[in-house]
């Protein structure tokens, strides 16, 4: 049994080498998120993660607990990445803009670089009420979908430091918008009605636009909501000609812009 004792030993000294070793990179993580804001530089570095992964890929070769390991590193790669975003954002992003506009992908992207939390509003509504928005359209008609957001937005004033991607049609209602602004910034997101057509063309899950996939059609639709999207945002970015990356880019640096001036 005193084996055990001194093999029980053994973990501890490991335990507590890795624990330090955590803390001390998560505090690195924090200098270096200084040393880029101070010298102006970008904060997303895709290149960067992929460079630590092919170290890691090489360092992990003939090792056994392969699997293992790799799983303890995605966790802490991922712990970084909330390090990061908390120190970025202490509020809820809050994507608003129209069908098509990239509110879905760029949430999705913003969840792969920083590991931020994501409330897709439409899915979890669809999710809540057991069938789709279509249906929900057909069956209940449109101002009970609309009561449906209001109240979900509400709910989301609890949370922080998420991503919430609105439908299209929340921002239309200005309690709505006092809601998003209460505990976070409105990013609008904007694309040309000919992008919107392309982007939407092939999915069948927007009642609104369902039987009117023009650019006639989406242009018009667009110009009646333009004034209360532009109210509503903070801060907006076109999409066209950009890809993920880019756009994640320049909405970090104008939310920390708009950090800076308040
Ligand atoms: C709507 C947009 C949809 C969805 C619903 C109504 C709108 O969301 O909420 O069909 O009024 O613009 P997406 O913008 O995610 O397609």
């Amino acid at each position: 049994m005193e084996q055990l004792d001194r093999y029980r030993e053994q973990l501890k000294v490991c335990d507590e080498k890795i624990l330090q070793g955590l803390l001390e990179r998560n505090r690195v993580v924090e200098e270096i998120m200084a040393c880029k804001e101070k010298n102006g530089m970008k904060i997303l570095q895709p290149d960067q993660e992929a460079r630590q992964e092919a170290w890691l890929e090489e360092a992990l070769k003939g090792c056994r607990h392969q699997e293992e390991v790799r799983a303890v590193f995605d966790r802490i790669h991922w712990g970084s990445k909330r390090i990061q975003a908390r120190k970025l954002f202490s509020y809820n992003i809050v994507l608003i803009g129209f069908m098509g506009a990239g509110k879905s992908t760029i949430s999705e992207y913003l969840n792969t670089l920083f590991a931020m939390d994501v409330v897709e509003m439409d899915q979890l509504i669809a999710q809540r009420e057991g069938m789709s928005i279509a249906d929900i359209f057909e069956v209940y008609g449109e101002e009970y979908f609309r009561n449906l957001e209001t109240a979900l937005l509400v709910e989301l004033q609890e949370r922080e430091n998420v991503v919430i991607s609105c439908g299209g049609g929340t921002p239309l209602r200005e309690c709505n918008v006092r809601e998003m602004k209460r505990n976070g910034r409105v990013v609008l997101l904007t694309a040309s009605p000919e992008t919107i057509l392309e982007r939407v063309k092939d999915s069948h899950e927007r009642p609104l636009i369902e039987n009117h996939k023009t650019v006639d059609y989406i242009e018009q639709l667009m110009e009646k909501r333009r004034e209360k999207y532009e109210a509503a945002a903070d801060v907006v970015i076109h999409t066209d000609g950009k890809d993920a990356l880019e756009i994640c880019e320049e909405l970090v640096s104008r939310l920390r812009g708009l950090d800076r001036e308040r």
